[in-house]
Order: C-alpha cells, then sequence, then structure tokens
C-alpha cells in the first residue's frame, strides 16, 4: 500500500470519528445484518445509539453487546410500518438522550419469489415496510432532526423498485418468458 494511500485512510477515520462523536442515532432493522453492523461501528465511533428491529430478543442481546463494551445504547421495539411506533422511538432517542441527530432507514425485507409466486400479501407487506415504512420514519424523525439542527437522515437502498424486476424475472430462462 503507497505511504499517501494509508494517510488517507487514517484521515478519513479520523474524520468518521469527529463526526459521530456524541451524535444521537436511530437505526431501522438494527437486530442484525447491516443494521447490527452500523450500531457497532457508530457506536465504535462515539454515537450514542437508539438501536430498534421488530425482533426484540436479538435487539436486546446486540444492546447488552454493546453496553458491555462501554457504550451508550437504547433500545426500541419498532415496526417500521407503524406510525405510532415511529413517535414512541423518536420520542425515546430524545427523553433519552435530549436529540436526535441521525436517522438510518435500514429496515427492509426481501423476497427472492418470482412473480408467480408471491401472493398480494406478501407484496403489500413488502411495500409497507420498504417504501411507506422508510417514508413513516422521514415524517416522524423530520421534526426531531430539525430541533437538533444539525442533522442527517440516511436511507439504505431498498429493493422495493428492484423487486418488481426480480418477480418479472423468468424463473428458468428455458421458460422463454
Ligand atoms: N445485504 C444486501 O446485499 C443488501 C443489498 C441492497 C439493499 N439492502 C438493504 O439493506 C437493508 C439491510 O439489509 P440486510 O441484508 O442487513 O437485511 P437483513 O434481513 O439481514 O436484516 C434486516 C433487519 O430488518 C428487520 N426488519 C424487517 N422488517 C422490519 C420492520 N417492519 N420493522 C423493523 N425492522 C424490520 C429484520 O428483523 C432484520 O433485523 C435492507 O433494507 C435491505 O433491503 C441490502
Amino acid at each position: 500500500m503507497p505511504p499517501w494511500e494509508s494517510a488517507q485512510k487514517r484521515r478519513k477515520k479520523e474524520i468518521m470519528s469527529d463526526r459521530l462523536l456524541d451524535k444521537v442515532v436511530l437505526i431501522t432493522g438494527a437486530a442484525r445484518g447491516q443494521g447490527a453492523a452500523e450500531a457497532r461501528l457508530f457506536a465504535e465511533n462515539g454515537a450514542r445509539l437508539v438501536i430498534s428491529d421488530v425482533q426484540e430478543d436479538a435487539l436486546g442481546e446486540l444492546g447488552d453487546e454493546l453496553r458491555g463494551k462501554g457504550h451508550e445504547v437504547a433500545e426500541c421495539v419498532l415496526d417500521v410500518a407503524s406510525p405510532a411506533a415511529w413517535s414512541t422511538a423518536v420520542q425515546r432517542a430524545e427523553t433519552q438522550y435530549g436529540r436526535l441527530d441521525v436517522l438510518v432507514n435500514n429496515a427492509g425485507i426481501l423476497t427472492m419469489a418470482g412473480v408467480e409466486d408471491t401472493d398480494l400479501d406478501t407484496w403489500d407487506r413488502i411495500v409497507a415496510v420498504n417504501q411507506t415504512g422508510t417514508w413513516l420514519g422521514m415524517k416522524a424523525a423530520v421534526p426531531a432532526l430539525r430541533r437538533a439542527q444539525h442533522f442527517a437522515w440516511i436511507p439504505v437502498y431498498h429493493r422495493v423498485f428492484d423487486e418488481v424486476g426480480n418477480f418479472l424475472r423468468p424463473q428458468r430462462s428455458g421458460e422463454g418468458l
């Protein structure tokens, strides 16, 4: 690795640390996968977290793990498709830490089934979580983010539109669809 590259990486790390230090961050879908990885990364860089998910047990385990390392973490069960649950989660951040600086709209669901094998309930749930859930999150969090003044929200690319392609993709090219 050339010397300038390692210096650049070090600088990036410093900038990231500065930017997250003491920030109050609400992460959805944090019980596993990318959401859990984001929670660990943000906590290591000094952020104070509200981690949320529909999986209460896994969420509690992650909370215990992060508190065990000295990080400030609160858990909140949140189904992103529920407007009432969003209000509770945003209030939790403001009650616990006095503000909300960052929303990571990470929660999402995915099915690999094609259109013929997917029923309307499944489709409606994907739209409710990936699309409406993301919008509900912005709607619930933006007033609190504005109160915090220096804020950000982080959309995680959702597969709502990709799903359409997935649903329409021929299951086997030999079928000539
Ligand atoms: N992993 C990838 O390659 C990839 C690629 C593109 C986009 N994404 C998107 O990134 C996000 C995270 O992906 P991942 O691979 O970590 O997924 P994952 O399935 O491992 O984790 C998703 C988390 O979201 C939670 N969740 C599901 N429905 C929820 C709901 N209604 N309310 C709150 N939480 C809910 C789940 O319990 C789970 O903990 C998803 O939105 C996904 O669509 C992932």
